[in-house]
């Protein structure tokens, strides 16, 4: 198959962007959780890769969201999960500073409208890296399993969507669901891993 000299060129960026992430100490700063992994898997973008859709927002957001690593509080159970992935461009550049703002069901489906269980912000890395710590939420009447987020470039437009896990029955019978903004995902000793690659739209 031929490739555009661009393609090339962004996959030759995204390894040595990869490379140089693997290098950095900062992972080590990271909250450890045991056996899971603790790097982003390398992103792929090609030449034609469309920015990362918006969804709607729905009705359970809360603005003022604490900065922590992990949305999970005392006597939250459920499947662990740790969500990790790049902020990048359209053409592939890392967007350090970008401010990731999840929030989520619980196992049973539930929002917390009173506090912030299941709700919370993280930044990006100097190398677009992001990681956050979570359970795998329920779905409920209406919408499958999903994890509502804003994502912020520094001083940009926010980009609100939403991200789906593979292989739910509830995915073909909620008419939000986008197979675009499905996570890879892999079940770990310690914690299901959740990766997605945000791609925002240069200012
Ligand atoms: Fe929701």
């Amino acid at each position: 198959m031929t490739r555009h000299p661009a393609s090339r060129s962004r996959r030759r960026a995204l390894r040595t962007l990869a490379q140089s992430a693997a290098l950095t100490p900062l992972v080590a700063a990271w909250p450890p959780l045991a056996g899971a992994q603790t790097l982003p898997a390398t992103p792929s973008c090609g030449a034609n890769d469309p920015p990362t859709a918006s969804q709607t927002e729905g009705p359970f957001y809360k603005r003022s969201t604490p900065q922590r690593s992990s949305l999970i509080e005392p006597g939250v159970t459920g499947d662990r999960l740790v969500i990790t992935g790049f902020v990048l461009t359209t053409d592939c550049k890392p967007v350090p500073g970008a401010v990731l703002d999840f929030w989520q069901a619980d196992a049973k489906g539930q929002y917390d409208n009173d506090g912030f269980r299941l709700r919370g912000h993280v930044l990006a890395d100097a190398q677009g890296r992001y990681r956050v710590e979570t359970i795998i939420p329920g779905g409920y009447p209406g919408r499958t399993r999903h994890i509502h987020v804003k994502v912020q470039p520094p001083g940009g437009r926010v980009l609100t969507t939403q991200l789906y896990f593979p292989d739910e029955p509830g995915n073909q019978r909620d008419g939000i669901y986008s197979p675009a903004l499905q996570m890879a995902l892999t079940r770990g000793a310690e914690a299901a891993q959740g990766s997605f690659n945000f791609v925002l739209r240069r200012a």
